[in-house]
């Protein structure tokens, strides 16, 4: 196994001669080094089934099934299924156009994903690939203001903005979607500084998509401070140009194995799709 760095580029590394069937414990928690660190790592040449994606995951810390089972693969219900092709029987697998707004992977739970690992399956022949901002770097480079003016307020997370309507919900009042969407998923409400407890770096833990709110001490909303940081951040950019966006691109065969701790992303969609198809395992590591 060869670990290199992302040829010009600040975050990311690739792996070189990873085999997951085969990985022992030490190639694993050099892995894991690699992500905390370096916070993306693209496992090169990677040709998985489901069961043995799922191995991986199991070797990498304990698994995370997906709350909602219409996003489950239909043979092995812990792998996630993002899919824009229909199968042959005209039938959905999965969900499409998720995750487009910035985010990290369950954001809204009490007990958000410590990684994430991503394999493409159908891949865009053009307009492929993540974008990314390190939320440690990006609480490092605000002005000492901003970093005093986060001492002690709490973010509130929620899914409710970016909740996809299913088919059943058709002609179901929106008002009842809501209700059950806040029974299901309660906003959570996490600081909005915290500590990556592998790397002791600050990571502010907002995010356009999920984070509803910023409140003081007292339970003051500071809308304007969630504006701030969110434009401070580059999460407002709609040109992607932001010094802290990192665009991860990959080709079939890479498996992206990302800390879900530091790291918010948002899928790169256009308007007009390519097939895409791409499965997601997502692990606790402790
Ligand atoms: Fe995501």
């Amino acid at each position: 196994m060869k670990i290199s760095p992302q040829d010009g580029k600040a975050l990311g590394v690739v792996v070189e001669g990873f085999d997951a069937n085969t990985a022992t414990a030490q190639d694993i928690a050099e892995l894991k080094k690699a992500v905390y660190t370096s916070k993306i790592a693209v496992l090169k040449n990677q040709h998985l089934d489901p069961e043995e994606f799922l191995g991986l995951g199991k070797k990498m810390g304990e698994v995370a099934e997906y709350y909602e089972p219409v996003y489950h693969h239909p043979k092995v219900k812990e792998v996630f299924v993002s899919s824009n092709v229909k199968e042959d029987d005209g039938k959905q697998v999965g969900v499409p156009k998720t995750g487009k707004f910035w985010h990290s992977d369950y954001q809204f739970m009490p007990r958000p994903f410590d990684l994430t690992l991503i394999y493409p399956q159908v891949v865009p022949s053009r307009n492929r690939g993540t974008f990314f901002i390190n939320m440690a770097d990006a609480y490092q480079s605000l002005s000492e203001d901003l970093k005093l003016a986060v001492k002690g307020t709490t973010a509130t997370h929620s899914v409710l903005r970016y909740f996809k309507i299913r088919p059943d919900d058709v002609y179901r009042p929106i008002s009842e979607i809501i209700d059950e969407v806040n029974g299901k998923t309660p906003p959570v409400v996490s600081p909005t500084a915290v500590e990556h407890p592998h790397t002791g770096e600050t990571v502010l833990y907002i995010s356009e998509g999920f984070t509803m709110s910023v409140q003081d001490a007292d339970g003051t909303s500071r809308p304007d401070l969630l504006q701030e940081l969110l434009e401070a951040t580059g999460q407002l950019d709609r040109t992607y140009e932001h010094e802290n966006i990192h665009l991860q691109t990959f080709e079939k065969g890479d498996m992206l194995v990302w800390d879900n701790r530091s790291l918010i992303h948002r899928a790169l969609h256009t308007a007009t799709p390519e097939p895409a198809v791409s499965y997601r395992v997502t692990v606790y590591d402790d």
